[in-house]
């Protein structure tokens, strides 16, 4: 149409528009032979919207017909086009004491809570999956979670989400990275993380693992692991975990606010670790000379626990230390120049 009227004399005020339409047509077709978006999984993720609430509207550009791989939080693979990751944590971090009245709004309504679908299951080459920071007002972690089996990454962290943590996360053997710490769970026995074979990282920080006696003998057993967040978990000394084969991989423990009386024995075998964190513990009597066994220890916190008698020379020879908090413990005596 456009050559049919090139060949009669135009209007001079048309001739702009004209020159225009190429250039619309160019981004529109464009758009269009690059649509990624796979409708089956366009489906699922509206349907999963369908059931959250989303008070601030964040999930705007989700709509029926668009193309999902453009939509906010969404990543799809660049050349199948399946939905890859869902990055929808909450936007906003949590305002200080000295936050307006709006900005502790903005706050609350930029987080998504609401029911969690099983259209979800539908992605089924999801990788990576972030509802941190969310409001889920105290629902359970679905079970079906552990049906996501191309998961390598999973962080639920502080986004509100109780009871006891499903089972059945175990059978995500490519999952790299778990973080479910920060919200009221409780697991009874870890026994469900040994199936985490490809397991980096671990935060089940908050949960209540009091009676999982089996934590140390499962997470030492985790080939790759490299970070074990146990922060805030009622752990306490376990005599059935004097007798277990170390980790070689781990380089950072978290403990902090435990209820440990004395050093755990396993941690002197952990060869690898780089930071350890014991602070807000029980721990009593003087510090255990056995710390000089980690000589790759940077960080080391035992701090806010009822440590006495001084420092021991052990420490002196960890020649990679570069931090090391005392603070609040009944420690005594002469601290020596550090080489
Ligand atoms: C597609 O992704 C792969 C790996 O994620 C990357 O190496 C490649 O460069 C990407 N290709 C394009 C065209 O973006
Ligand atoms: C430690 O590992 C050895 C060999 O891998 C195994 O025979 C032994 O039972 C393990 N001990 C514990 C306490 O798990
Ligand atoms: C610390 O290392 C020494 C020397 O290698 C070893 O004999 C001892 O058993 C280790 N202590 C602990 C608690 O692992
Ligand atoms: C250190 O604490 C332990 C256990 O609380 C206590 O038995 C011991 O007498 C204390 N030692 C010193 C030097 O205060």
């Amino acid at each position: 149409m456009a050559i049919a009227t090139m060949t009669t004399p135009l209007p001079i005020s048309l001739f702009p528009f004209l020159l225009l339409i190429p250039a619309i047509c160019f981004t529109v077709c464009h758009a269009n032979s690059n649509l990624l978006c796979i409708q089956s999984e366009r489906e699922a993720l509206l349907k999963f919207k369908n059931h959250l609430i989303d008070p601030s509207n964040r999930l705007s550009s989700w709509v029926e017909g668009g193309d999902c791989c453009e939509w906010t939080g969404v990543v799809c693979h660049n050349s199948t086009g399946h939905v890859n990751q869902l990055h929808l944590a909450a936007p906003l971090s949590e305002p200080d004491g000295f936050a307006t009245n709006a900005e502790m709004e903005a706050y609350y309504n930029s987080r998504l809570g609401g029911k969690i679908n099983p259209s979800l299951l539908e992605l089924k080459h999801l990788s990576s999956l972030d509802l941190s920071y969310n409001d889920f007002n105290s629902i359970h972690i679905p079970k079906f979670f552990g049906l996501l089996e191309s998961l390598t990454y999973l962080n639920l962290c502080r986004a509100q989400f109780q009871g006891a943590i499903p089972h059945n996360l175990g059978n995500l053997s490519k999952l790299q990275y778990l973080d479910l710490g920060g919200n009221n769970l409780k697991s009874k026995t870890l026994q469900w993380v040994s199936g985490l074979s490809s397991l980096q990282y671990l935060d089940l920080s908050y949960a209540d693992l009091h009676t999982a006696n089996d934590w140390v003998q499962v997470t030492l057993k985790l080939p790759s692991l490299l970070e074990l967040h146990f922060s805030r978990c009622s752990l306490d000394n376990d005599p059935s975990s004097i007798n277990v084969n170390s980790s070689k991989s781990l380089v950072v423990l978290d403990l902090f606010r435990n209820r440990f009386s004395s050093v755990p024995k396993w941690i002197f075998s952990l060869h690898g670790l780089v930071s350890i964190d014991l602070s807000g513990n029980s721990l009593e009597g003087p510090i255990p000379d056995y710390f000089g066994n980690i000589s790759f220890l940077e960080v080391l916190d035992l701090s806010w626990n009822h440590l006495n008698s001084s420092i021991p020379n052990s420490l002196y020879s960890l020649n990679r230390l570069q931090f090391l908090s005392l603070r609040d413990t009944q420690l005594q005596g002469p601290i020596s120049k550090i080489n």
